[in-house]
């Protein structure tokens, strides 16, 4: 028995060492279309992609049309969001679709526990158990608004040490932007492939089809679903035509295909749950598309960060990388904040994040190194929570030492740091209040902030 268990795994563990080898392979060289929110096209046969129409009477090659909405047909064009695929089968042509078990995954409305007030932090998520694919490895810790509203968002993080197989995932209750922490990750998309690796981020559009395959043994990192409207680069304002995240550093595939006729595996997320079924053949069958209803991926490196180069900070949305905006001009239902490799050279000013309450509720990641207001604890793959309106900012120690430290210029470029920033408080899961995971003496990192008034 005990041979036979050895054999097994000796084949499994093959079979994935064989997986990896393959998506090592694919994700060499990979070429990319460079722009966001442009009108791309791309086809992966010559003649694929039709010329002067998109639906003729016969498609080209025997391809089926098709078009993929990301924004009502109406809405104004700046907001408009489509593309128009080229593929082997219509993806009407598809089975039954029945409720499979969500896992650790949750959805908006998120009403497991009440909203908590305190600041909140988490270690990160333990090794999950062997032959874990990102999928089965998505881990919600909270969100707001409501999927089926279409509004809000939610935070995941994910762990995991295979890749996916014979399935495919798409979700229609949101977009997903993809934050590696741990493992690069080749995306097999309906449009094409992205490697995506720490210190870069994906962006996979509401609906799209997508397979999540692991370049490394094992991945692990952080997924903003944003239910509402689309991510888009922030205006620049006075800012000017260029910086912060520029356009044309964000890169969608080409097309790329797969011809595969057999039993896979198509999850969908509906609505907050997780609907199954098995198709008899891949829908990863796009061979031409154009639109702009697309996913990219963007290399947070390439952010343009501002600061002062005089006094003070300017607030932390200028280090905005995308924004999904709401109703109301310059409230966003989640933006994507990157605290990036930078210089310090403010004169006569505090040079960590200030002391703040916000009325926005701030979720924050560390992809790596260290973060400038807080000395430790809050360590890659781990996360902190401060809801709307809690105190926070640098703990007791960098205080002290920020206070005192000589004002030259200095290079903070010792850590890779994010926030999903959003309107509304982020409601925890069951999970992620009763995780072991969540530091019970987080308030201490500012507890012996001395009182110094009057000074002496
Ligand atoms: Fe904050």
């Amino acid at each position: 028995m005990g041979q036979g268990t050895d054999s097994t795994t000796s084949t499994t563990s093959t079979s994935t060492d064989r997986t990896r080898e393959r998506a090592r392979e694919a994700a060499e060289g990979l070429a990319y279309l460079s722009g966001f929110g442009n009108e791309h096209s791309s086809e992966a046969e010559p003649g694929a992609l039709p010329l002067g129409r998109n639906s003729p009477q016969r498609a080209p090659l025997g391809l089926y049309a098709e078009q993929l909405s990301g924004s009502a047909f109406t809405e104004p064009r700046a907001q408009n969001r489509r593309s128009w695929l080229y593929r082997i089968r219509p993806s009407a042509a598809h089975p039954r679709f029945s409720r499979t078990g969500n896992g650790n995954l949750r959805s908006a409305p998120f009403e497991e526990t009440v909203p908590d007030p305190n600041r909140l932090r988490w270690s990160p998520l333990p090794e999950p158990p062997a032959g874990t694919d990102f999928l089965a490895g998505l881990w919600t810790l909270g969100g707001n608004g409501d999927a089926r509203q279409r509004c809000g968002m939610a935070v995941h993080l994910y762990a995991a040490n295979t890749s996916m197989t014979d399935r495919v995932f798409s979700d229609a209750d949101g977009e997903l932007l993809i934050v590696p922490e741990r493992g690069g990750l080749l995306l097999r998309t309906e449009f094409g492939l992205l490697r995506v690796e720490p210190s870069q981020v994906a962006l996979i559009p509401r609906g799209v089809r997508f397979r999540v395959e692991l370049l490394e043994e094992s991945a692990r990192g952080y997924v903003c679903e944003n239910y509402g409207r689309p991510f888009t680069l922030p205006d620049l304002g006075p800012i000017g035509a260029n910086g912060l995240a520029n356009a044309r550093d964000f890169l969608a595939p080409t097309a790329a295909y797969e011809d595969v006729e057999g039993p896979v595996e198509v999850v969908n997320k509906f609505c907050g749950n997780l609907w199954a079924a098995t198709y008899d053949h891949s829908p990863l069958d796009v061979v031409a598309w154009h639109g702009n209803h697309l996913p990219y991926v963007y290399d947070l490196r390439r952010f343009n960060v501002l600061g002062t180069i005089s006094y003070d900070h300017p607030d932390p949305s200028v280090f905005t990388v995308l924004t999904s905006p709401s109703d109301t001009p310059g409230l966003a239902g989640v933006d994507f904040v990157v605290f990036a490799p930078r210089w310090l050279v403010g004169e006569d000013t505090f040079r960590p994040p200030y002391f703040h309450r916000n009325v926005m509720s701030e979720y924050m990641g560390l992809i790596e190194g260290a973060y400038d207001a807080k000395a430790e604890g809050f360590v890659p793959g781990g996360g902190s929570l401060h809801n709307m309106m809690s105190a926070h900012g640098p703990d007791r120690e960098t205080f002290e030492r920020a206070s005192a430290a000589e004002l030259k210029p200095q290079k903070v470029d010792d850590g890779l740091a994010f926030m999903f920033e959003t309107r509304w408080p982020v409601t925890l899961t069951e999970q992620a209040a009763g995780a072991g995971r969540l530091q019970p003496d987080y308030d201490a990192v500012w507890q012996g902030l001395e009182r110094h008034f009057p000074a002496p």
